[in-house]
């Protein structure tokens, strides 16, 4: 049977988030996870529908991806089909062929694993920014964070967004992303937390994604306002995270964040995960003129 490439919905990403749910098994590569696509939900239920592919094989979804930005596709595959040729060619074609990917420089991101990684490698694509993943096992108990941690609902919504535009360079985040995404059909295994400080202001910020009991959980996004950081609030908000996924039933806790991102990469290991691996993105680079 042909694989083909479709265009979900907004109604229909109600399924595809679930699909991509029972892909979250601590024994297959961390991949594109239902909570990046519930984190993309910010923008509303159409554009994230704009912004998803799905590949299928008789009617069976074998493959997500999500353009997270104009210049970058970010994939998820069903295990079994991690290696799968026939996918992973027809995957290749469509992402350069028919318009998922604009032309010129675009990247993609896949599991180190993943046949895609080869296929495109044959066809000139390049690796490009290394990214850490940190790990932490959620069997065993995670230590209580140390601080009052706040779950966050429409009434603290524009205090946790003012958080996140202070802590991310450029952020757009508004109150009214907030409750774009909070509406959206992967927020239901979410939770958003927020620490404040001694007087009261809210300082930091998390979200964390459950994929069910038994699943790998994921944190995006995490920020401490630029100007109360040194306190140990980044290393509490990812532990009050981590609790928060464990209380959902989640096996581990993962996250992805830029190698070249230290105080990301030391605040995760202060809170207890490790990097287990690290990633490279796919880059096909600008064609030059002959
Ligand atoms: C990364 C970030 C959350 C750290 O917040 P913070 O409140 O200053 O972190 P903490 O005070 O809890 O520090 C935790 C540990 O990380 C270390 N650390 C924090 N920032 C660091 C930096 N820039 N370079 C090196 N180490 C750093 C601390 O020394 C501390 O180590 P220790 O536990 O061994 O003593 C904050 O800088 C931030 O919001 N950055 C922008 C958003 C971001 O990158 N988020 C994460 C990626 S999704």
């Amino acid at each position: 049977m042909a694989i083909e490439m479709g265009s979900p919905s907004a109604d229909e990403l109600g399924d595809v988030v679930r699909v991509m749910k029972e892909w979250q098994d601590d024994d297959v590569p961390v991949q594109l996870h239902p909570g990046d696509v519930g984190w993309y939900w910010r923008f509303g239920a159409e554009r994230t529908a704009q912004a998803t592919r799905t590949w299928s094989r008789a009617g069976e979804v074998l493959a997500v991806g999500l353009l997270d930005g104009a210049d970058l596709l970010r994939m998820a595959f069903a295990p079994e089909a991690l290696r799968d040729e026939e996918l992973a060619r027809q995957v290749a074609q469509d992402v350069s062929g028919r318009g998922v990917l604009p032309e010129g420089e675009v990247s993609l991101e896949a599991p180190m694993s993943a046949l895609i990684q080869n296929v495109l490698g044959e066809d000139g694509w390049e690796s490009g920014e290394p990214w850490a993943l940190l790990r932490r096992d959620l069997g065993a108990p995670v230590p209580d964070p140390g601080v009052d941690v706040e779950l966050v609902g429409p009434e603290q919504a524009h205090e946790w967004a003012a958080v996140l535009r202070a802590s991310f360079e450029g952020s757009t985040f508004t109150e009214e992303r907030w409750h774009a995404m909070a509406a959206g059909v992967a927020y239901v295994d979410a939770r958003c937390l927020g620490v404040r400080d001694e007087r009261g202001e809210m300082v930091a910020a998390v979200i964390v994604w459950s994929a069910g009991e038994g699943r790998t959980g994921l944190i995006e996004p995490m920020g401490v306002h630029r100007e109360h950081r040194g306190h140990g609030h980044g290393r509490a908000i990812t532990v009050a995270g981590a609790r928060a996924l464990q209380e959902l039933g989640s096996s581990s806790v993962v996250v992805y964040t830029p190698s070249s991102n230290a105080g990301a990469v030391a605040t995760y290991r202060s809170a207890g995960l490790e990097q287990v691996s690290e990633r490279r993105d796919l880059r096909r680079c600008a064609r030059r003129a002959p």
